[in-house]
């Protein structure tokens, strides 16, 4: 039913619905929290708007249309565009015909509690959305406010050329797939995008292949579980293609293009095209990606596989699909085909239940791994989840923290070993522009993600140097161009 107090404008089957008002002359101020699929759906948004005439800002005070891409993914994330808002507010009250608009997970977790909670606020758009921001903007112009949080089972995008928003003209993310079937049980992710849906492999290879022939020199195909990319001409959703697959014959088969075969193809544009991605599922890595890995030498020695926890039992509250001893097997497999592959994780401490002793089989995991680099947090109940649903957030803040810390020492220490193991060794790195410390030195990154700082010397952003590295912290390698 409709809400009287607001549009509800649905999404039209395909594209089209893009071209509308004249809004030339008119600026629009687009600010992205949370993940990288997050910046790259900015990306799509600002190609949309700036088909429907809005030229881009970096200053929200000269802005007709302010947008914030929100996060949900912890409360903290949430908070910070709340105070965002607060701030929004004393430039309102000085440009009273400033549109503000909320997109992304937190337009779609609360939709119009949103616009009653946050009166400044005109446009909630989820992330399926976006088409619909220039109906949405007319909407708002005609005096009221405007709302499309319509999840859908095939929107990928996939025919919008996103436009690239401080980019370093060297590195992009390119989205292959949306949503999230996986129902961890801490995440917010399947309830703010939807359901798990693949984008055609053409469009994906047509991405990459333009950014090279524009200089970029290094794409990072984006999913929130690249492992369950699955295309078939013919069939729509991921189920339907499972389902079909069963009875389908020799040719229908040859036509499905999984993960491991996309990251052939994109490998394939060409070998100076370096190829990463994320992220990766520790139920669903195959054997088969790894293979292709080792097959072209341009797809990065670097997984990012996040682990959470390292007890079975927090593991399976969690309803991560895995043991510690299948996630130990799999780290084990890519060592023993790629050497010298790193790997990085997500660890998550005081989730419910969460003992001393699941605390300790964390960190020995953590230090059986020798993990190279890890994004850690605290535990944080999202309504609406199983987790929220089923156990007690009961592990109290102090203790998430402490156990935080300890996570965070033994990773920096383990950052620090697997840079020093870097020390003394030659790596071929794609720079990508100045380093934030000094302008007289360059940076970028080896194959394994590490960043690497070195005199600035001839090289330019795009270029491929090998630079021995001389010294490092945790964070960062530092070293000399040679040959
Ligand atoms: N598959 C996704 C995961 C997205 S969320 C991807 O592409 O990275 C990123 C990380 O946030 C998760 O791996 C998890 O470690 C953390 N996270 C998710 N929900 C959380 C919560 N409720 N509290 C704390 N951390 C959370
Ligand atoms: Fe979230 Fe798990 Fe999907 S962490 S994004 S539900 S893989």
């Amino acid at each position: 039913m409709e809400n009287p107090a607001y549009n509800i404008i649905s999404n039209p089957g395909k594209p089209e619905g893009t071209k509308t008002g004249n809004n030339s002359g008119k600026k629009l101020f687009l600010e992205s929290y949370g993940c990288q699929m997050n910046f790259s759906d900015s990306e799509i948004v600002a190609s949309i708007l700036s088909d429907a005439g809005f030229t881009a800002t970096g200053n929200v005070h000269e802005s007709d249309v302010a947008l914030l891409n929100t996060c949900s993914i912890r409360d903290h994330a949430e908070q910070r565009v709340r105070h965002r808002l607060d701030e929004f507010q004393s430039v309102k009250k000085r440009k009273p015909h400033l549109v503000i608009g909320i997109l992304g997970c937190m337009a779609e977790r609360l939709k119009t509690k949103l616009l009653e909670e946050e009166k400044i606020v005109d446009i909630i758009a989820g992330p399926d959305s976006y088409r619909q921001l220039p109906l949405l903007l007319k909407q708002v112009e005609s005096g009221r406010k405007a709302i499309n949080t319509i999840l859908s089972a095939e929107e990928t995008y996939a025919d919008i050329t996103p436009v690239r928003i401080n980019g370093n003209g060297v590195t992009a993310f390119i989205s292959i797939m949306r949503g999230c079937d996986n129902m961890c049980s801490f995440c917010v992710v399947p309830f703010t995008r939807g359901r798990e849906r693949s984008r055609n492999p053409e469009t994906i290879v047509e991405e990459a292949k333009s950014l090279f022939d524009t200089g970029y020199r290094e794409v990072t195909l984006l999913g929130q579980n690249v492992d369950s990319y699955l295309w078939h001409p013919l069939l729509g959703t991921k189920k339907e293609i499972i389902k079909e697959k069963a009875n389908a014959d020799a040719e229908d088969k040859a036509d499905t293009v999984g993960f491991p075969d996309l990251l052939g193809l994109v490998a394939t544009i060409n070998p100076l095209l370096r190829v990463r991605f994320s992220t990766s599922y520790p139920k669903d890595i195959s054997d088969e990606v790894i293979n292709v890995m080792m097959k072209h030498e341009n797809i990065c020695r670097h997984i990012h596989l996040p682990v959470q926890s390292g007890s079975d039992d927090v593991l399976m509250r969690m309803n991560r699909g895995y043991t510690r001893d299948w996630y130990l097997d799999r780290v084990k497999k890519i060592r023993s085909v790629i050497p010298g592959c790193a790997i990085s994780t997500d660890i998550i401490t005081g989730f419910c239940g969460e003992t001393e002793d699941d605390q300790i089989m964390t960190l020995s995991l953590m230090d059986e791994v020798r993990f190279d680099f890890a994004y850690m947090f605290k535990y944080s109940e999202r309504p609406g989840t199983p987790a929220a649903k089923k156990y007690k957030d009961d592990v109290p803040d102090e203790i998430k923290t402490k156990r935080l810390q300890e996570v965070i020492a033994l990773q920096q220490k383990l950052s620090l070993e697997s840079n020093r193991r870097a020390v003394g060794k030659i790596h071929k790195v794609l720079v990508e522009g100045k380093s934030k410390r000094s302008d007289k030195h360059l940076f970028g990154r080896n194959t394994q993600n590490a960043v690497v700082v070195f005199p600035e010397g001839t090289c330019k952003p795009g270029d491929y140097v090998n630079v021995i590295a001389d010294g490092c912290t945790a964070a960062t390698l530092t070293g000399k161009v040679i040959g």
